[in-house]
């Protein structure tokens, strides 16, 4: 009987175990032996194996998180915990490894492919910075959640006449940052993609200011600006009252959404099923609505580009 083994690693998203329950359940259809990995590459590295079953993996769709934890291994980018790790796989005779997770865990798939283990990456991060791929597991929940808050931000921001700068994640990807903006009719968002030029941004505050319209929501991506900073700048060179809110992990928990379950579903049910025709060292994903597969090698192209259009628009639309 082939043995698989399935991980989940780096920053977990919404949508993971939906992706472990249908990796599972296909498996178990093809008469394979499913083995969890616990707490991504250091679960590798420690020996930290699960046989998941059919039950095991009963009730976990809705679920944010990861049943299966996750770490950031700095052990696993070590020559020995890499080694240690290679040889744990052998012991538990996996025939092909599945790594749930964002491009770090991409890399580390990379490294294992290299080194003769045969992987199966599945898109799985809030940030959707995976540009191979149009969508990256996680990244719906965590913008309905961001903009369910920023309802609420807008309430007293309404209330007060003031304005509020909030702070997404998205590490070095303004995907969140626009998708919330837009949904939550932001007056101005902060992306790494474009250059944030705090002059523009302070004279739409003032002639905002002057037509009438005191409360101004700013989306801003955390590696821009934090708002606590942009907050007290935005006060220092207009004079205006501001509030600031960091959504922070706020935003990475949650009961997936909908759309988040059912593309966890089918990136975890085509992973297998192209494995089941002998393909191994790929990474699945979805381009205009079609899920596919590219070469693990191609995960770290560029096929996707940062919506600037859509951007330039809000940001017109905004006043
Ligand atoms: O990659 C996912 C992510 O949530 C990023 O958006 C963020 O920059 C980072 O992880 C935060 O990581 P941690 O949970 O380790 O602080």
């Amino acid at each position: 009987m082939k043995t698989i083994g399935v991980l989940t690693s780096g920053g977990d998203s919404p949508g993971m175990n939906a992706c472990i329950r249908a990796i599972t359940r296909t498996a178990i259809k093809n008469n394979l032996k499913v083995v969890g990995i616990m707490r991504g590459y250091q679960g590798l590295i420690d020996g930290e194996f699960v046989e998941l079953t059919a039950r095991f993996v009963g009730n976990i769709l809705q679920l944010g998180g990861t049943v299966l934890k996750t770490s950031r291994s700095a052990e696993f980018k070590t020559k020995a915990g890499f080694e240690k790790a290679l040889e744990n796989i052998k012991k538990a005779k996996i025939d092909v490894l599945f790594v749930i997770g964002g491009d770090g865990s991409f890399n580390g798939a990379l490294s294992l492919a290299k080194a003769g283990v045969k992987v199966i990456a599945i898109p799985a991060s809030i940030d959707n910075d995976l540009k191979y791929t149009d969508y990256t597991i996680g990244f719906d929940t965590a913008v309905n959640t961001i903009v369910s808050l920023v309802n609420n931000i807008r309430d007293t921001s309404m209330a007060h006449e003031r304005i509020t700068v909030v702070e997404v994640m998205g590490a070095y990807c303004g995907d969140i940052a626009l998708n919330a903006g837009v949904a939550s009719g932001a007056d101005y968002i902060l992306v790494p993609e474009v250059k944030f030029e705090p002059k523009k941004l302070y004279e739409k505050l003032m002639i905002n200011n002057k037509n009438g319209k005191l409360c101004n929501i700013i989306v801003a991506n955390e590696n821009v600006m934090s708002s606590e900073k942009l907050a007290k700048e935005i006060t220092k060179n207009t004079g205006l009252e501001v509030r600031f809110a960091n959504v922070g992990h706020i935003q990475r928990g949650g009961s997936p959404t909908a759309n988040d379950r059912i593309r966890a579903t089918m990136f975890g049910i085509h992973a297998v099923s192209e494995m089941m025709q002998g393909k191994y060292n790929f990474a699945v994903g979805v381009r205009a609505e079609k899920v596919m597969s590219v070469p693990i090698e191609r995960a770290f192209d560029k096929y996707r580009e940062f919506d600037k259009s859509l951007y330039d628009m809000i940001m017109e639309i905004s006043y």
